[in-house]
């Protein structure tokens, strides 16, 4: 089996069982968009960040930004990066990078689809940022084929170590008994790249802030009844479950770089 079929396959055991999904009030695997937004807990200096300041040009630089959310990648790096490019299947999120872009004093345009299905219709950039999107992606290769097409000089991928969605392994334990999976992680996600024959360099960092309305208490239950497909009257349970028991995010973080192949 090649890394990337190995990759989808580790990524199709996350699939919910059809008694789950039924009883689910809205999908598991949609975000809230308050989550992503840029916000006073945004830090410009996290290792990923400086990583891509230090291929940007000096003035005039941009950024595309795939899977944007709210443009935390992005607006990490304004200045010097004065134009940035935000692509996202959700409306919502595209809505909060435009305001985001703004606040920041950056030349700002969204796409408003799936990569690498609206690559065709993006712009290149200086810079490419994809962050915390790639384990919701089976089909790799064609989706990291298409971002190093549209950097000029370099991509710059963000995952956690593990998938995000192991945080809450243990509570669908808990209130469902279902065993989750502990793959694919990040070294999976290093094998494909190597079988692309993309020479890539590969950083470890903690953890970066959360947005505030992540860390919200209120939020996290709201949060975790969508993601645990559990109805609103189990609000109390699961609140009483997460004093306890508080998911645990990866702690560490791994950046990619690797050289872009649009033409400059
Ligand atoms: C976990 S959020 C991360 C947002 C942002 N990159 C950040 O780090 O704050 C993932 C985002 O990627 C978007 N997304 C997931 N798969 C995508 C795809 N194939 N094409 C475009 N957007 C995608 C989702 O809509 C969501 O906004």
């Amino acid at each position: 089996m090649s890394a990337a079929e190995r990759w989808e396959q580790q990524l199709s055991e996350w699939a919910l069982p059809a008694h789950v999904l039924e009883q689910a009030a809205a999908s598991p695997w949609e975000h809230d968009t308050r989550r992503f937004e840029v916000d006073d807990t945004l830090d410009r200096d996290v290792l990923s960040a400086t990583v891509a300041r230090s291929v940007l040009p000096r003035t005039g630089g941009s950024v595309l930004d795939i899977g944007c959310g709210g443009g935390r990648a992005a607006m990490s790096l304004v200045p010097p990066a004065e134009r940035v490019i935000g692509v996202d299947q959700s409306s919502a999120m595209l809505a909060a990078f435009t305001t985001a872009a703004s606040a920041a004093g950056a030349r700002s345009m969204t796409i408003e689809g799936s990569w690498p299905e609206v690559a065709i219709d993006t712009p290149v950039a200086d810079v490419v940022t994809c962050h915390h999107v790639a384990y919701n992606v089976p089909e790799i290769e064609p989706f990291i084929g298409a971002l190093t097409g549209r950097a000029r000089l370099a991509v710059v991928l963000v995952l956690p170590t593990v998938h995000p969605q192991s945080a809450w392994s243990p509570a669908w334990k808990h209130f469902w008994d279902l065993d989750r999976p502990t793959g694919p992680t990040s070294d999976d996600f290093a094998a494909v790249l190597a079988e692309m024959g993309i020479d890539a360099e590969r950083w470890e960092m903690p953890r970066p802030p959360l947005a505030a309305a992540a860390t919200d208490p209120a939020e996290q239950v709201r949060a975790g009844l969508r993601r645990l497909c559990l109805g609103p009257d189990r609000a109390d349970e699961l609140a009483r479950y997460l004093d306890e028991f508080e998911p645990q995010w990866s702690d560490v973080h791994t950046v990619f770089r690797w050289p872009g192949d649009a033409p400059t």
